[in-house]
Parts: structure tokens; sequence; C-alpha cells
């Protein structure tokens, strides 16, 4: 079945069961879900509506490539099926909260149509701004990179801090029904 019309997730089941993914099948992603993956960047809210940020797509392998050996991080990108460069504006203080939210947008989007990811933030600045032509007032903030999984990762569980470690009621340390 074409992974397309598979997409029946709800928004919380898609958070639910994504995870980041760094090794991908050599299986290809439809222009189809590459747009909606990128319309979901560009619907997603930025500080001040500024959309300040911008996407450089990388599709071709031995950009891939190159990717992987520009980042300290990411070296798994080489086997992505495309990656996604986010550019963020450090003019505005709060770019890199865009960036996070962007790329979720983004990692959800994919997720809905069975398409795993995960995102890098390791880059050797110098290298990847000569590499893909990344201009001076821009920051390459995160990149993420978007494949169908190479191995089964449904069922697999989250390894997360349980709720009261994590949430407090009306005041910090405060337990629900203190
Ligand atoms: C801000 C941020 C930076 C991250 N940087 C990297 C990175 O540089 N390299 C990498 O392989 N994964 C990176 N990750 C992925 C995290 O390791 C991953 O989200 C975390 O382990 C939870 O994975 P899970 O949802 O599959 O359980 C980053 C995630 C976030 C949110």
């Amino acid at each position: 079945m074409h992974a397309f019309i598979m997409a029946n997730m709800d928004a919380f089941e898609c958070i639910a069961t994504k995870l980041d993914v760094r090794e991908f099948s050599s299986q290809n992603i439809s222009a189809e879900i590459k747009s909606k993956i990128l319309e979901a960047a560009r619907l997603t809210g930025s500080g001040l509506n500024t959309q300040h940020w911008r996407f450089i797509v990388v599709e071709e392998k031995k950009n891939l490539k190159k990717l992987a050996e520009d980042s300290t991080t990411g070296g798994w990108v080489s086997g992505a099926n495309f990656a996604v460069i986010v550019l963020t504006n450090p003019r505005h203080k709060f770019h890199m909260i865009d960036a996070g939210r962007v790329v979720q947008d983004m990692q959800l989007a994919a997720w809905n149509y069975g398409v795993a990811s995960c995102l890098f933030t390791g880059i050797q600045d110098e290298k990847l701004r000569s590499d893909f032509g990344i201009p001076k007032d821009l920051t390459p903030t995160i990149i993420v990179g978007f494949g169908f999984s190479a191995k089964q990762i449904s069922g697999k569980r989250k390894n997360r801090l349980p709720p009261d470690e994590l949430v407090y009621y009306e005041k910090y340390g405060n337990p629900k029904g203190a």
C-alpha cells in the first residue's frame, strides 16, 4: 500500500509513537509526502510571525554525504533519503525555539505518513556554510534527516521519566493532590 494513504494517526498517537531513527531503508519517499513535510514547516508559527527561517532541502546522495562529513554528531544523515538544513536568524532571541518547533512539526508530519527521522545539532560551521552557500546572517541551527526506518519501530517504548518526576502542581515540587 502506498504510504501516503496510510496516514491515519491523531496528533497524540503521532507524538506518542514517534522515535528518532538513525538507520534508514533505501525505500524512496514520494514527492507528495516530501511536499507535506515542507508544507508543515511553512505553516509552523514563528516568534512575532517573523518567518526568519529558511530551509535547504538536500536530496542528492553526494550532498547527503557532504552533510554527514560536515557534522560532528550526525554521521547517520548520509543514509537518509533527504535532509533539511534549518537556518534561523540569531538576531531574534527566540530563534532556537522556532527551530525546535519547526523541526518537530516536520518530524510529526513525516511520521504521520510512516516516514521516520532524526535531527542533529553538532555542526562544523565553516565547512557547512561553505559547502551549502549559507549566508552570514543565518545560523544553521538544526539538520533533520528523513527516511523509512530500516528496522521495525512500532511498539518500541520511549525511555522517559515518569510524570511525577516532571510535573508539579501550583508550586515547584508539589505532587498532585498535595
Ligand atoms: C535539541 C536536540 C538536539 C539533538 N541533537 C542530536 C544530535 O546532534 N545527534 C543525534 O544523533 N541526535 C540528536 N538528537 C536526538 C535525541 O538524541 C533524541 O531526540 C532523544 O534521544 C530521544 O529519542 P527518542 O524519541 O527516539 O526516544 C537531538 C534531539 C534534540 C531535541
